[in-house]
């Protein structure tokens, strides 16, 4: 019957959170005419290191680079392994693959889908040089047994922090526990920056060793360049040289983004409660359901979170259905282990290549409105009949 026709929304799986905050620094940042590696760059490093604590931050132009680099950062050589979970996005094992190293797959938690303690300690042998820890979704890994085993075995730690900015575990920032903290700022992230991505670490001499790798291997940026070349009191007519002694790329993060990032920092909490406040409501209004249930054991008083989902056994079936009703989905993550780029690192991770064939990603964005996951939530009920 027409009259009772439902209304059909088109609700979006993520939205960066960006408005004329952000379009006026972008503005600021073409009126100094310098939009390349600068101030604003240099600017969102320090802001960032002051937010996480006690860090130093490099700003790169993704998370994927930050990995690269991360791994890079202390000469692994070449052939030796890297653990990282078997369920994550493709970025966190390409590291390894960068650096001519080999990732050897975790399995995960079927609770909390995080890297498995047991199975890492069975995984692991003497050519194991790092693990690479994903705190999946926001929620955190368990860390302090990861670093008690790393120190153990001598294995350097990378945390990845894609999507944990924000994130606090026993109340210190995700992604100072470890070695080194990856953060990404790529536009469906926890804050964006269109894409960019952040390398922290609590060792001064690891990010001064990676300036120049961000910039194709030069020793002097421009912009340090540029601010020697300023300088009155310098008559070194030499202030244009620099020196190239390692194998670089061409990563940097840019001013123009940078300055979208210095807005989105200041918003970073508040973005991150009000996701939260969205997952309570969604968890409120699920708990009702009999074969749909939450991905994680969300603790929205404890953590942030980049992504809301849910299992249920029936997961095709419903994608479907969600699409029908004008709800977008996603599914985060298909195992590594099952991608043909990595038959030759095949290791049987029995919990990840069965779970994953549950798992929906739901809306989650700071704009979500009410009315949304209470549409959202009505459709499952529907779904569930
Ligand atoms: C767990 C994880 N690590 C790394 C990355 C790479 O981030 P970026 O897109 O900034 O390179 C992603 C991106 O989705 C991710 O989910």
């Amino acid at each position: 019957m027409p009259g009772n026709k439902e209304k059909l929304m088109n609700i979006r799986l993520f939205k960066p959170y960006v408005g004329q905050e952000e379009l006026d620094s972008i503005k600021d940042t073409f009126e100094r005419g310098w939009i390349g590696l600068g101030a604003k760059v240099s600017e969102l490093e320090q802001k960032w290191s002051n937010y996480i604590g006690g860090s130093f931050s490099l700003a790169v132009n993704s998370a994927t680079a930050a990995l690269h680099l991360a791994v890079t950062a202390f000469n692994f050589p070449r052939g030796k392994k890297v653990l990282v979970p078997a369920i994550t996005f493709v970025s966190t094992a390409n590291a390894a693959l960068y650096n001519g190293l080999k990732p050897v797959f975790v399995d995960v938690d079927p609770i909390t889908l995080q890297m498995d303690l047991c199975d890492l300690k069975k995984k692991y042998d003497n050519d194991c040089v790092a693990i690479i820890p994903v705190h999946l979704g926001g929620y955190p890994v368990d860390i302090e047994n990861i670093l008690d085993f790393a120190e153990d075995k001598g294995l350097k730690v990378i945390e990845d922090c894609a999507h944990c900015a924000g994130g606090e575990y026993k109340g210190k920032k995700l992604g100072t526990w470890g070695h080194i903290g990856c953060f990404s700022f790529e536009e469906k992230k926890l804050m964006t920056t269109g894409d960019g991505g952040m390398i922290c670490s609590n060792d001064e001499e690891i990010i001064e060793k990676l300036k120049p790798y961000r910039w194709v291997g030069i020793d002097k940026d421009t912009w340090r360049r540029a601010i020697e070349f300023r300088d009155e009191a310098n008559n070194d007519a030499y202030h244009w040289h620099y020196v190239i002694s390692v194998l670089g790329y061409k990563y940097n993060m840019n001013d123009l983004a940078a300055s979208i990032g210095l807005v989105q920092l200041k918003k970073l909490d508040y973005m991150n409660m009000t996701r939260s406040q969205h997952i309570n409501l969604y968890l409120n209004k699920i708990k009702g359901l009999k074969e749909i249930k939450p991905l994680l054991p969300y603790n929205t008083e404890r953590d942030v979170y980049w992504m809301f989902g849910v299992r249920t056994k029936r997961r095709d079936e419903l994608i479907i259905y969600l699409k029908e009703k004008g709800i977008s989905t996603g599914v985060h993550f298909y195992p590594l282990t099952l991608h043909p780029l990595f038959k030759n690192f095949y290791v049987p991770c029995k919990i990840a290549e069965t779970v994953w064939k549950e798992f929906i990603t739901l809306p989650l964005f700071v704009e979500l409105t009410n009315e949304e996951i209470d549409y959202i939530a009505k459709v499952l009920y529907d779904f569930e009949g």
